[in-house]
């Protein structure tokens, strides 16, 4: 018998991620999408993967636009994070006013973020009621002046320790 969501979403707790937003540009405009279920999936051709809720927005506009954007956040970012998570219903854009420039696919990178990987999205996999999407990497870029990332573990937002 297949285990209870409860228990599984308890177990899960425990394991830390850092933060992406999934941007990408597709006819509609720009869109982005707070994922932490993202992975490095293999050098040699170069491919991540995201999974991504079929009930979400992304879930038609990634393939709409046939290209993604991972923009890895940095620990001054929580906010990016919260907006791109549907967590400021206050605003109606949630690109206003932040910092962007833009990746060669023309998915928007937010200035500050770690790094981000520029991606042609390659396969469409089913994940129950997620979707597996494979990018391969056209572009990778680590931020220059360094900073840390942001994290999630435990439900929430955290920052690496200093030793
Ligand atoms: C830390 C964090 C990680 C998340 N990771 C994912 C994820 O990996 N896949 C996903 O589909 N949703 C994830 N979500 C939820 C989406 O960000 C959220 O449902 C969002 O509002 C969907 O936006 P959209 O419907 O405009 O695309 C995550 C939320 C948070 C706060």
């Amino acid at each position: 018998m297949a285990v209870q969501a409860q228990a599984l979403r308890q177990a899960m707790r425990h394991w830390a991620t850092g933060v992406t937003v999934v941007t990408s540009r597709g006819p509609g405009g720009p869109h982005g999408i707070t994922v932490n279920s993202f992975g490095s999936l293999s050098l040699d051709p170069p491919l991540c993967l995201i999974c991504i809720d079929r009930r979400t927005r992304a879930h038609k506009e990634i393939p709409r636009a046939g290209a993604f954007a991972v923009n890895i956040l940095s620990d001054r970012q929580e906010e990016v994070a919260a907006r791109f998570a549907g967590r400021r219903p206050d605003l109606t854009d949630p690109f206003a006013g932040l910092p962007l420039t833009a990746a060669p696919s023309g998915a928007p990178v937010f200035t500050g973020a770690v790094g981000y990987l520029d991606c042609v999205l390659q396969d469409q996999l089913d994940g129950g009621d997620h979707t597996i999407f494979v990018g391969c990497v056209q572009h990778a870029e680590a931020a220059t002046a360094g900073g840390s990332p942001l994290l999630f573990y435990g439900g929430a937002f955290r920052r690496v320790a200093e030793d």
